[in-house]
């Protein structure tokens, strides 16, 4: 199954944060999703996700097409995702972290659903700490659990390494691909390490000033004259 952007265009106000973005994802694909700061990294997995309705364009999925979708709708979709800073309920243990967010989705059986995502993370001896009490790459790791639980076709991830060390990092990169591996959906990865892009992608699209201006293989995408100019620098 395929998940579809079709010139996606969001405007704040004065802003232009997307200009006409296309996009093809495929499940079981892990694409990069790089570019220079405030170029609508972030903009567009919110539009994707629901969380906010594009200026215009619209989106396809199997045989389901809409340019207006809420937060909640496209996590029943299965489109599921984590925020680039932290959103966790800061009294719930992790267990009801993950358990909510399943029945929220209202599908299948939320323990169970929970179970699986923590599982998947390792979680296994944190099931009853409290989300706050976490360490931070705990907690990076919680973002994940929650966003994974119950029905998944496509992970989008904002920047999930931000402000872990090497090997924290190195732990996320495994993480999202034995997602891959198990659930078969595919991930969107925002990062700015682009030694996980590099590593864990199988494709990489870069944006600058709302636009693609490169897309293809890691290696295609790094000596891309245009890429270097206006993100990798010399
Ligand atoms: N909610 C918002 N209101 C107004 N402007 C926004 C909002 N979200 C993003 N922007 C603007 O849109 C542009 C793209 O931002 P963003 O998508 O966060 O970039 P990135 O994630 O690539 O750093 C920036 O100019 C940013 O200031
Ligand atoms: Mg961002």
């Amino acid at each position: 199954m395929h998940l579809q952007a079709n010139d996606v265009v969001m405007k704040f106000k004065g802003v232009t944060a997307l200009d006409g973005v296309d996009m093809e994802l495929r499940k079981g694909e892990i694409v990069g999703l790089i570019g220079p700061n405030g170029s609508g990294k972030t903009t567009f997995l919110n539009v994707l996700s629901g969380v906010f309705t594009p200026t215009n364009g619209n989106f396809r999925m199997g045989d389901r097409q809409w340019s207006k979708v809420s937060l909640r709708e496209a996590a029943r979709l299965g489109i599921r995702r984590t925020f680039q800073n932290i959103r966790l309920f800061p009294s719930f243990t992790v267990m009801e972290t993950v358990e909510v967010a399943s029945a929220w989705l209202d599908k299948g059986d939320r323990r169970e659903n929970a179970q699986i995502a923590l599982d998947a993370l390792n979680f296994g001896q944190y099931r009853d700490r409290i989300a706050s009490e976490l360490s931070y790459g705990m907690q990076r790791r919680l973002e994940i659990a929650r966003a994974i639980a119950g029905r998944l076709e496509f992970l989008l991830v904002d920047e999930p390494t931000a402000g872990l060390n090497h090997g924290e990092s190195q732990d996320i990169v495994e993480v999202l691909q034995r997602i891959r591996g198990q659930r078969g959906c595919g991930i969107v990865l925002i990062d700015h390490d682009l030694n996980v892009i590099m590593n864990v992608c199988d494709r990489v699209i870069v944006l600058a000033e709302g636009k693609i201006i490169s897309s293809g293989t890691p290696q295609q995408v790094r000596s891309d004259p245009k890429v270097i100019a206006a993100y990798l620098g010399s």
